[in-house]
């Protein structure tokens, strides 16, 4: 076999196939076998976002009719994998990836890099990573904007920023303009975004749009920067 020219190569072709099947595929998943991968459960009992509770006292009718029972862990974590069905049913990720990359200086504009552990839960399935960017990132977007912000987004994203090519949600609301269950699901899990991360959220002025001097973006690399005041936004 090992005479002819095509013999080796049939060999090497199958010696690196294996190779890196058992580096990308094999090594890996043994590598978090033995890590659980959290449930929607698992997620809201670990907290309920502000930003969820914001929404029931903004809209209070409106959240009660949706959510009988008012804001609890079950209703959280009903609205997170609501919210995510819709990202991936609406094709968000089309146009909007959710993994901040070491590169090109991502970090100062999305906030931290992206780390393997954030992603070992069931809202990430399927894998959003994404590779289209015509929006920005996603990963880090908890708190980086007020419940108002996206209601108003939304419904007619121009309103917010007037040169953007996002599409319009309509049917995210009920007919006098309030969010409906959709509305409030694909909030509540856009606000989730990113805020697991202790360093988060990133909010009043901190964060990605926060730091412009070297000294400030240094200080943020290493962890040492100085929080601002409240009224610095
Ligand atoms: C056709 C591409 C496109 C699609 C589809 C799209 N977006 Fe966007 N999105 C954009 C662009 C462009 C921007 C930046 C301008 C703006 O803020 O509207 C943006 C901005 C955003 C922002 C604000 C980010 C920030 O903090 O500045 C959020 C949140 C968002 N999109 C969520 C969504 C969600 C959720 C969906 C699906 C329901 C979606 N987008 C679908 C293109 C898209």
């Amino acid at each position: 076999m090992f005479e002819s020219k095509s013999g080796v190569f049939l060999i090497a072709g199958i010696g690196f196939f294996s190779l890196s099947f058992l580096v990308m595929g094999v090594l890996p998943w043994t590598m978090y076998l033995d890590q659980p991968e959290l449930t929607v459960e698992e997620i809201a009992e670990q907290g309920i976002l502000h930003e969820f509770v914001d929404l029931a006292e903004r809209f209070p009718k409106q959240f009660e009719e949706q959510y009988p029972g008012g804001v609890t862990t079950a209703s959280f974590a009903e609205a997170l994998e609501l919210g995510h069905k819709i990202y991936v049913g609406e094709a968000c990720w089309h146009c909007h990836s959710q993994q901040v990359r070491p590169v090109s200086n991502e970090d100062l504009r999305w906030g931290p890099v992206s780390h393997a552990r954030e992603y070992q839960n069931v809202l990430q399935r399927p894998v959003l990573f994404g590779t289209r960017r015509v929006g920005p990132d996603l990963a880090r977007e908890g708190a980086r904007r007020s419940n108002d912000w996206h209601v108003a987004h939304f419904f007619k994203p121009t309103i917010v920023a007037p040169t953007s090519v996002m599409p319009e949600y309509p049917w995210f609301y009920d007919e006098d303009g309030y969010p409906n269950k959709r509305g409030f699901a694909i909030i509540t899990y856009v606000q989730w975004l990113g805020s697991w991360l202790v360093e988060y959220p990133y909010y009043q002025g901190e964060g990605p749009a926060g730091p412009t001097t070297d000294d400030a973006i240094n200080q943020r690399r290493a962890g040492t920067q100085t929080k601002k005041k409240e009224t610095d936004f």
